[in-house]
């Protein structure tokens, strides 16, 4: 490689250093979840963590009892995404309205799998069976 050649190809190196910090998904999903997955990615993650765990993050976590449909119905959960709130932006512009409901199938998927149960705020030790 010539100098300059090697300049360009550090500047390119940096820029996609500089482009790629949004939040990867760690945790696979079954196929037809993963366009929610790939969408939730793309526009919450950044504030909502990857996995939407939202851990080290600005936003709650949504994988929290808090956020079950139960406590949080899929209508808020849709007018939360498209209207935002004081501290959240709304996502309007980014998502179509089925690329908001793939989202919300995805995070209702998430919090089944990851076995949450609702109503119970700290974390209980003895779990009667
Ligand atoms: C720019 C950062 C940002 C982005 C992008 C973002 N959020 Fe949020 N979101 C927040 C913040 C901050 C809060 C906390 C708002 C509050 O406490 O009022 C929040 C709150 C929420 C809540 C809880 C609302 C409540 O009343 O407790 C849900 C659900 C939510 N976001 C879903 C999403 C989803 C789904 C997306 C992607 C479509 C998304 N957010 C994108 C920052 C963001």
């Amino acid at each position: 490689m010539t100098q300059f050649q090697t300049y360009i190809f550090l500047v390119a190196v940096m820029l996609i250093a500089l482009t790629s910090c949004t939040p990867k998904p760690t945790i696979s999903v079954p196929a037809e979840f993963e366009s929610g997955q790939n969408h939730f990615h793309r526009v919450c993650a950044n504030c909502h963590g990857a996995d939407a765990l939202g851990k080290q993050t600005r936003a709650p976590g949504l994988i929290d009892p808090e956020y079950l449909f139960e406590n949080f119905s899929d209508e808020e959960m849709y007018k939360q995404i498209v209207e935002g709130s004081d501290k959240m932006p709304p996502q309007r512009n980014k998502l179509s309205d089925p690329e908001v409901a793939e989202i919300i199938k995805y995070i209702r998927y998430s919090q089944n799998s990851a076995n949450l149960i609702v109503g119970e705020d700290e974390s209980d030790d003895d779990e009667d069976e």
